[in-house]
Order: C-alpha cells, then structure tokens, then sequence
C-alpha cells in the first residue's frame, strides 16, 4: 500500500434520498471502496438533484483544500432531473476527458447502457471532481476503472516531487 494517502469526499446526488425516501446506498459502497484502497474519505453528503446546490457544495468542498478528489454519484443520466455534469461543467477549470473515456471503455464492456451515463471529470485548484453514475453497481464499476491511477494525478496536480517518477 502506497504511504500517499488520498483524501475524498463523496457526494450522493438523489432527490429521493435527500428526502429521506431511500437510504443511500451508493455513496456507503463507495466509501467502502475507497478505504479498502487504504484511503481516507473526509466528508459525504447527500443532495438533492438541484445543480446550484451541487456547484455550490463542490466549489466549497474543492475551494477549502481538504480534498484530493470529490467523487459525485448519481445524477449523469438522460432524465430531465439529471444535471451532475453540467453544474460540475461549471465548477471544473481544467476537463480531464481521458477519465471519462476511461470509465466508458471500462463500463461499455459490461453493458451497452454506459453509454447513456453523461458523466464528466475535472480539476477545481488542485481537486480532481469525477462523476459517477447513480446505482451502487455503476458506480463502483466506474471508480475501479479509474482508481489505479489517482495517486500519481494527484501527485502530479500537488507538484509532488515523485511525481515524475511513476512516468
Ligand atoms: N456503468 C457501468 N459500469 N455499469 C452500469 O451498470 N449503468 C448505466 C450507466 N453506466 C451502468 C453504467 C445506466 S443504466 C445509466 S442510466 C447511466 O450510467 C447513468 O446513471 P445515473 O443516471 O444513475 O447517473
């Protein structure tokens, strides 16, 4: 295990489970992921699907250098509810496409239905944000495909002075 500990927050995006209709179950198991990886997870949160209240969560949490990376579940589909990529379009200075490609190429080969996530990633500062999609399952498919290479982003974002090394 790497003595880089990433730092995470984890913000569920569910109007149903922000009114306390069902419990989130998505952002626990990613929780869960991210720990078993040995890393720590700062902060989660459940919110409704209104983009000015995830721009404002994700430009505080990204804002406040208490992060590494903020990971959204939930939110990236194609019904009219579904706005997580757009209000992270919004906070996101720099797009971080590879990520994506990544978790698309990773998901299309367990079901055609990844193409209907619209989920984007990029950086606030030094903050990588990446969605997810909503269903615990999704979710997790898509951060595996893209967790292996976190530690040396960050390092590279931070100006970590190993970070060339793991070129
Ligand atoms: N990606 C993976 N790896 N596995 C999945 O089961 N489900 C898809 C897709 N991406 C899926 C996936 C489905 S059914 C939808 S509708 C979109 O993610 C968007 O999900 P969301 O609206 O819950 O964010």
């Amino acid at each position: 295990m790497s003595d880089f500990t990433l730092r995470f927050g984890i913000l569920t995006l569910s109007d149903r489970s922000a009114r306390g209709e069902r419990p989130d179950v998505s952002g626990p198991v990613l929780a869960d992921a991210v720990k078993t990886r040995g890393w720590q997870v700062i902060q989660t949160n459940v919110l409704p699907d209104e983009p000015g209240i995830l721009h404002a969560e994700l430009s505080e949490w990204a804002d406040s250098g208490a992060f590494d990376v903020i990971l959204t579940t939930g939110g990236t589909g194609f019904s009219p509810r579904d706005v997580t990529p757009e209000a992270t379009r919004l906070v996101v200075e720099r797009l971080t496409p590879g990520l994506d490609e990544a978790m698309r190429a990773a998901s299309l080969r367990v079901t055609p239905h990844a193409m209907l996530s619209r989920a984007i990633s990029g950086i606030r500062g030094t903050t990588l944000i990446i969605n997810l999609p909503g269903s615990p399952k999704a979710a997790l498919e898509n951060f595996a495909a893209v967790a292996p290479v976190l530690e040396h982003a960050i390092r590279l974002l931070t100006g970590h002075p190993d970070a060339e090394r793991g070129h």
